[in-house]
């Protein structure tokens, strides 16, 4: 099962703390969200699983954490300055503004008039300045995807770690784009963080390496607990392409909202090392490209087989880790109707993306021997460091249940009196909510073993 509606779980991620409209206590800041205590959780555990099946799980790609502040010419010879806009209309009946491809039958979707402006392009960037005096000699952007410091490190990586191609460059972290719309709660926001990876292979076999990751990313969402029936592939057309894009499919999921990009996976060619390569003629490049002489660096690689420079390709990888969030939050909702006729709210998240794994409930609040044990055994469990273990000590046990249900906690281990004398505890399964004596030696073990 997964969400009616994207109400209900924007209404659940306040409830119990996973996302908090951004700037609140002031009116809200429009496309900007905070991520609460269970939400930070869920969000690095999504970012460490996909820095794992990167970095850790393969040996062909290094990790790389590139600041955000961006050199204006770094952008502009990417294309970005140039590009990257949306075409905006106004409605001069109620001034409303959006994207052209937001008309609603070629009229405003906030009033119905066609009275409207020509769509004009709006760069989608944010600037800022550095150094105490603005000006527009000293003006950054904010990255507009992460992607760009990949490429301007390309030289520093290739040099530090003796790379061949085919090989990767990962980074995970914030992109900030100005939305004209945003909209569908952290689906399209301002600021918001990307996982891409840039992987760099030789020209004449783009077509084989861009084919495999489709797959293997497609299967990575699976294995984390995405079904593949909410789950398409969309190969976006060709006068839809991105400015640098030869071919891209993108990983569509099914959201509450409607069927949308989770994931774009493209062959950016030697579009963006050939745009920031120094002495471009050199080298026969496949894309158009700003002619450089800003740039002090050649952004080649040596090809062991024809002893030649060549600018290689690259094929991105590139997810979003909020609609990442969004879509297993969607996914993991389950609405189950119990025996007693009440419903039961779950979250039934894979174990390893679960905000908290276990949580050691206290049948009596006021008892300070459980509570003690309890914290022993939270401390214990704890040091497996598996991710976050609570002590939940509310004194009422069919409530715990219920809050844990709902924020998806795999495993709640309950000690109570009888724990004190037979050193064991009953053990409550989130999904089957079945319970289990297991003695406190075999804890370790049994949590060890369920959040792999
Ligand atoms: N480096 C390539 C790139 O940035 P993109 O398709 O513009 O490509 C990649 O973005 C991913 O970043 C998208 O598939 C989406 O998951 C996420 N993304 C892009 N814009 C976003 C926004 N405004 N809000 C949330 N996520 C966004």
């Amino acid at each position: 099962m997964t969400a009616k509606s994207m109400e209900q779980l924007v209404a659940l991620a306040k409830r119990r703390g996973f996302i908090f409209q951004s700037n609140e206590i002031y009116g809200g800041l429009q496309g900007v969200y905070d991520y609460g205590p269970l939400g930070v959780e869920l969000k690095n555990n999504l970012k460490s699983i996909w820095w794992s099946s990167m970095i850790y799980e393969r040996d062909d790609i290094e990790g790389l954490d590139a600041s955000i502040l961006t050199h204006s010419d770094v952008l502009r010879y990417s294309g970005h300055e140039e590009t990257f806009t949306d075409p905006l209309i106004d409605c001069r009946s109620c001034k409303y503004r959006c994207r052209a491809d937001q008309l609603v039958d070629g009229k405003c979707p906030n009033c119905g008039s066609d009275d409207l402006t020509e769509p004009r392009p709006f760069n989608l960037m944010f600037k800022t300045s550095v150094g105490p005096i603005a000006g527009d000699d000293n003006f950054v952007y904010l990255r507009p995807e992460t992607a760009q410091q990949i490429f301007t490190n390309f030289k520093n990586i290739l040099d530090s770690s003796s790379r061949s191609l085919p090989f990767g460059i990962a980074q995970v972290g914030k992109a900030f784009r100005n939305e004209i719309t945003p909209r569908n709660f952290i689906f399209r926001v301002r600021e918001f963080e990307q996982m891409e990876l840039e992987y760099f292979v030789h020209p004449a076999k783009d077509q084989d390496y861009f084919n495999e990751w489709v797959q293997t990313r497609l299967k990575w969402w699976i294995d984390i607990g995405i079904s593949e029936q909410n789950l398409e592939l969309y190969e976006v057309p060709e006068n839809d392409l991105s400015h640098y894009s030869k071919s891209t499919t993108d990983i569509m999921y099914k959201f509450p909202h409607g069927t949308e990009e989770l994931e774009g996976i493209a062959n950016r060619t030697d579009f963006d090392l050939g745009s920031h390569t120094k002495n471009q003629k050199d080298y026969s490049l496949s894309a158009t490209v700003l002619s450089n002489d800003k740039s002090n660096s050649k952004l080649a690689i040596n090809d062991p087989e024809s002893k030649e420079w060549v600018i290689p390709y690259v094929i991105e990888p590139s997810a979003g880790v909020d609609r990442g969030v969004l879509a297993l939050l969607n996914e993991a909702y389950t609405e189950e109707r119990l025996e007693n006729d009440d419903t039961r709210i779950v979250l039934k998240f894979n174990p390893r993306l679960a905000p908290i794994k276990v949580a050691v409930i206290p049948l009596k609040k006021n008892n300070s021997e459980i509570v003690k044990l309890a914290h022993k055994i939270k401390d214990s469990i704890q040091s497996l460091r598996i991710g976050r273990i609570v002590v939940e000590n509310t004194g009422n046990i069919g409530k715990s249940y219920r809050k844990h249900d709902e924020i998806g906690t795999p495993i709640c281990i309950t000690v109570d009196f009888d724990s004190l004398e037979n050193e064991d505890v009953t053990i409550r399964d989130r999904d089957t909510m079945e319970q289990i004596r297991q003695p406190i030696s075999k804890l370790s073990e049994f949590v060890k073993h369920q959040i792999k």
